[in-house]
């Protein structure tokens, strides 16, 4: 509302209405008019003496880039937003009237530095629900509780992200309400960093921010321009806040819509632990780091997933239905069982080979046996089981991991496996994608190759996703 209607609406003068704030009637005469803009510190004092009605919003230009073209169709989504200490915590207010305007959920984290920003009673006001505080709040424990606070959304949004609370999410740390929904949430993270220009290009912060960006968040701006204290500029700025929501789209509705809805997506994941005495086993290094995440991509997407995971030391991705396994005999048998299916991906490392002999008791080492022999037999090829057998789901795709020829064996492999795509990645060890964070992939299908740039596993996740979205749309079509 703008503050002439309110003032008028109320019945207080522009000088009675001064004296309350502590500001002066001139002052007061000019933001009724539109002549000026509030400073940050006065705006607040508006908000909280009108109880919300008359907004930092209320006082931008109807030209401002906040009032073009809505961008960022949020609707439907619940955002949970954290706002972190930082002067351009102002523009959070904006940011939570713009998402309730497109019928989005708010609820809102404060941490503590935060509150000498924006207080809880604006934000309150403006997001139409008392803002969270603390970690230990009986309030929030007994109602909400900070782990369904972090499940509880679609995507969690920090902004401002301030140095200190991009350090701390970095190393894991959940010492007030606001990092430990963070650390909680297995929703999409979006960061708007804000924050001096030194301190963004602090190699530390620059390490933090490519960290978080390898552990799957994403990061809108900062921007380029003025800073709030005089004489500084440079990048630091927090983006607006129609960038914001475009970003809080863009990574909460990765795919448009739910492109895969109405379909059963088998994945397999991690490795594969076969058993040589009840303490040892073969294994090998695959974290399941890549195949988790087309899980939770495929379950994003609308699919019903059941992911079939060997031994891995990530968390099981929300929304999808994981079983456990520890041998390659196990998986398949997982498999068969959770078919039929529309779709299969196989991204589990499995070994190739399983001891013959299932040996009850600890081996013993002998004093006078300088050399052991182990008898291995193949495996099920699971992949190939799955592909040629009668319950074949529509679509099916195969992972290689090579670290010589990598397309001509993968191109191989796609032909003698049955599967219709493959997706190859080299896993020399000077790459690091065993266990690591990025990925480059190619992408074998029945037409060509693509070569996919070096991007991380989260992302190479939504494009493989997106991809067999359009191929079987585009396949529909054509039929
Ligand atoms: O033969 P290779 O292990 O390179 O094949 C890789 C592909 O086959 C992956 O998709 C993997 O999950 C699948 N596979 C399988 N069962 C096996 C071996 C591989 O499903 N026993």
């Amino acid at each position: 509302m703008k503050l002439a209607s309110w003032l008028k609406s109320n019945g207080i003068s522009a000088r009675d209405f001064a004296a309350r704030i502590g500001t002066t009637e001139a002052t007061i005469s000019r933001l009724k008019n539109a002549r000026a803009q509030p400073s940050f510190e006065l705006a607040e004092k508006i908000l909280e003496a009108t109880a919300g009605a008359v907004t930092p919003n209320d006082f931008l230009k109807r030209t401002s880039s906040a009032d073009a073209t809505p961008s960022g169709d949020t609707s439907g989504l619940r955002v949970l937003l954290i706002i972190a200490g930082g002067i351009a915590a102002y523009k959070s207010l904006d940011l939570i009237r713009r998402l309730r305007e497109r019928d989005t959920q708010v609820r809102v984290v404060i941490t503590r530095a935060g509150q000498a920003f924006v207080t809880p009673l604006s934000v309150g006001a403006i997001a139409g629900t008392a803002p969270y505080t603390d970690l230990f709040d009986p309030r929030t424990e007994f109602d909400v509780g900070h782990i369904r606070l972090a499940r509880d959304n679609d995507v969690v949004v920090v902004a401002p992200a301030t140095a200190d609370l991009m350090a701390k999410l970095a190393h894991g740390h959940a010492d007030d309400l606001a990092t430990a929904v963070l650390l909680a949430t297995n929703s999409p993270v979006l960061l708007a960093p804000a924050m001096n220009p030194q301190m963004w290009a602090h190699p530390a912060t620059q390490r933090n921010a490519q960290r978080l960006t390898d552990d799957g968040a994403v990061l809108v701006g900062p921007n380029e321009g003025e800073m709030a204290e005089v004489n500084e500029a440079g990048v630091g700025r927090m983006a607006e806040v129609p960038e914001i929501l475009a970003a809080v789209e863009r990574v909460a509705k990765p795919f448009g819509s739910k492109v895969l809805a109405g379909k059963h997506v088998i994945i397999t994941s991690g490795p594969t632990h076969e058993p040589i005495d009840p303490v040892r086993y073969i294994a090998n290094r695959s974290s399941g780091k890549q195949g988790h995440a087309i899980a939770q991509a495929a379950a994003r997407s609308g699919a019903r997933v059941t992911l079939v995971t060997g031994p891995v030391d990530i968390p099981d991705p929300s929304g999808v239905a994981t079983i456990h396994v520890e041998s390659a005999e196990d998986m398949l048998e997982a498999v068969t069982s959770a078919l039929p299916a529309d779709i299969a991906i196989f991204a589990a490392a499995v070994a190739d080979w399983r001891t013959q002999k299932k040996v009850a008791q600890k081996m013993k080492k002998q004093a006078d046996t300088k050399k052991m022999k182990l008898t291995l037999v193949q495996n099920p090829d699971i992949l190939k089981t799955v592909a040629k057998g009668s319950d074949r789901p529509e679509f099916v795709i195969g992972f290689a991991a090579e670290t010589e020829n990598v397309i001509k064996a993968a191109k191989a492999k796609r032909r003698a496996k049955g599967c219709d795509w493959l997706v190859a990645n080299d896993v020399g060890h000077a790459r690091g994608v065993m266990g690591g964070d990025v990925n480059a992939v190619h992408l074998v299908t029945e037409t060509g190759v693509e070569d996919w740039p070096e991007m991380g596993k989260h992302k190479v996740a939504e494009r493989l996703i997106r991809r067999i979205a359009d191929h079987l749309a585009t396949d529909k079509e054509t039929a």
